[in-house]
């Protein structure tokens, strides 16, 4: 059996990347703030893209590099996916009213939470992507750790 604290799949291509996102969809509900750690080229936003088409958005997922966030409005919560790779300025996230996405009726998921991390609140899941060589040249394979860092989060990932 699994442990449902933290689970790791293999991600064998980005078809399966997004599979992933749209299984981890099922088990979203309104509150829950997502980290998204992993190198550039991971997979963070291709698995966004597909938890945004898993909740049933039709339209094209834009990376938010240089916006910082894209909003999503579902029937039953607005998901935020926040890119903060470029983010430097403390103070842009208060006047740009970050904070107040934070709250029980959203979900806000975070690429590159660590260079905000003094200002963000503390995440309930942690979704770590990672490439891994397979020991053939060039040839680096990918996977995903979801580790619950809440009890809303273990409760979640309960249901995965
Ligand atoms: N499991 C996978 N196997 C191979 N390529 C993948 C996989 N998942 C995503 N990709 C590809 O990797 C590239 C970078 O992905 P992206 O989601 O933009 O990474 P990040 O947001 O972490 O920087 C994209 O071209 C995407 O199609
Ligand atoms: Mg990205």
């Amino acid at each position: 059996m699994h442990n449902p604290n933290d689970i790791t799949l293999v991600l064998e291509d980005e078809a399966a990347t997004l599979a992933c996102g749209a299984r981890f969809a099922n088990i979203l509900q309104a509150g829950l703030n997502i980290y998204l750690h992993g190198d550039l080229g991971a997979g963070k936003t291709t698995f966004t893209r597909g938890v945004l088409h898993g909740l049933g958005y039709i339209g094209k997922v834009k990376s938010p590099t240089y916006t910082l966030v894209e909003s999503y409005h579902f029937a039953q919560f607005n998901v935020y996916h926040f890119d903060l790779y470029r983010f430097s300025d403390e103070e842009e996230w208060e006047a740009a009213g970050f904070r107040e996405y934070f709250n029980a009726q959203n979900i806000c998921m975070i690429e590159w939470p660590e260079k905000a991390e003094h200002i963000l609140p503390k995440p309930d899941i942690d979704v770590k992507l990672s490439l891994y060589n397979t020991g053939k040249p060039e040839n680096f394979g990918r996977q995903v750790q979801f580790v619950a860092a809440s009890i809303l989060g273990k409760q979640c990932l309960d249901r995965f």
